[in-house]
C-alpha cells in the first residue's frame, strides 16, 4: 500500500496503472462503511485507490471543519489488511493551490435537503468529486447510500461532464441497532448515542407503511416526524419524502421515493435515508 500525498507524483504514478482501477472517495477516520466500499472495490478491480481528504470547500463557515475527526495513523491501519494498492491524501495546498477559480455546480438536484441547510456544499462536493475522477480516471467510484443527495450529484455531474466513470451506490452500513455508520458518531455522548437509533426507527416506521400500501406522502413524514418526536434531544431539520431521481418533494408515491431525515443531536448533525418502491428495496 503506498500513500501518495503530492500530485506529481501521483501524475507520474496513473500511467503506469494497468487492468480495472477503482476509486473510493472518503474524508478518512474510516469505519466499517468504507470499508465495505473498499471490499466490494477489491472484489471487482485490478487496482484499488483510498481517497482520503477532509474537503474544506464542502463545509460552510459555521459548520464542524476544523473540528471533524481525522487520524491518519488509524486510517491506514484499517486499510493495510483489505489489501489497498494507493491511498491518495493530498493537502488542502495541492488540491486547492493559490489560483484555484473553478467551481462544479449541479443546479436543481443541490437545491432541496442538505442543499437547502447547507449552501455551497454540494459545489464542494461536486468541485473536489470532479477534481479527484480527472486525477484518478478509474473505471468505478463507489459511493455509499447513507449520502443519497450526494450519490444523486455526482451521478449527475458524471452524466452531465462525460465524465467515464462508473459511479456505484452501495448499501448503507448500520449498527446493531440500525444507526448509520458515520464519522460523525464520535461526536455523540452516551445519552445521545442512546436515542440516535430513533432515526433509523423513523425510517423503517415509512417503509413498513409504504409495504403495508400507504401510498400517500404526508401521513408517511407524519410518522416519521411522531417517531422523533419521542426524544426531546432529537431536533428535526427535515423529514422527507422525494422523488428518487429528482428529489422533488411527493404527494403521493408512484414510483421510487427516498424518505429521508436529518437532524440535530446535541451539537452533532446527523443524516439517514432508504428507499421506497426502489428495485433495490429492502438491501439498505
Ligand atoms: O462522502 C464524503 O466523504 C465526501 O463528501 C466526499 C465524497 C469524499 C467528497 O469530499
Amino acid at each position: 500500500m503506498k500513500v501518495i500525498q503530492s500530485i506529481s507524483e501521483w501524475k507520474t504514478i496513473r500511467p503506469t496503472l494497468q487492468g480495472r482501477v477503482s476509486l473510493i472517495p472518503t474524508m478518512g477516520f474510516l469505519h466499517e462503511g468504507h470499508l465495505s466500499l473498499v471490499r466490494r472495490a477489491r472484489k471487482e478491480s485490478d487496482v484499488v485507490i483510498v481517497w482520503i481528504f477532509v474537503n474544506p470547500k464542502q463545509f460552510g463557515p459555521k459548520e464542524d471543519f476544523d473540528k471533524y475527526p481525522r487520524n491518519r495513523e488509524r486510517d491506514l491501519e484499517l486499510l493495510r489488511p483489505e489489501r489497498v494498492d494507493y491511498v491518495f491524501a493530498p493537502t488542502v495546498e495541492e488540491v486547492y493551490p493559490p489560483g484555484f477559480q473553478t467551481t462544479v455546480a449541479v443546479e436543481m438536484l443541490s437545491k432541496p435537503l442538505e442543499g437547502a441547510l447547507r449552501p455551497g456544499h454540494f459545489s464542494g462536493v461536486a468541485t473536489v468529486v470532479a477534481k479527484m475522477l480527472c486525477l484518478t480516471q478509474p473505471h468505478t467510484a463507489y459511493f455509499g447510500q447513507k449520502d443519497g443527495q450526494q450519490c444523486l450529484v455526482v451521478s449527475r455531474m458524471v452524466q452531465d461532464l462525460g465524465i467515464l466513470t462508473e459511479i456505484v451506490v452501495c448499501p448503507t452500513v448500520r449498527d446493531a441497532d440500525g444507526l448509520a455508520l458515520s464519522s460523525r458518531n464520535v461526536y455523540l455522548n452516551p445519552e445521545e448515542r442512546a436515542v440516535a437509533p430513533l432515526i433509523y426507527q423513523a425510517l423503517e416506521k415509512v417503509r413498513a407503511a409504504v409495504a403495508d400500501g400507504e401510498r400517500e406522502a404526508e401521513p408517511l413524514r407524519g410518522m416519521m416526524r411522531a417517531v422523533l418526536a419521542r426524544s426531546p434531544l432529537l431536533s428535526l431539520q427535515y423529514a422527507s419524502i422525494a422523488d428518487a431521481k429528482t428529489l422533488e418533494e411527493c404527494t403521493r408515491l408512484n414510483g421510487p421515493a427516498m424518505a429521508s431525515i436529518a437532524v440535530r443531536l446535541g451539537q452533532t448533525r446527523l443524516i439517514d435515508n432508504v428507499m421506497l418502491l426502489a428495485p433495490s428495496q429492502g438491501a439498505h
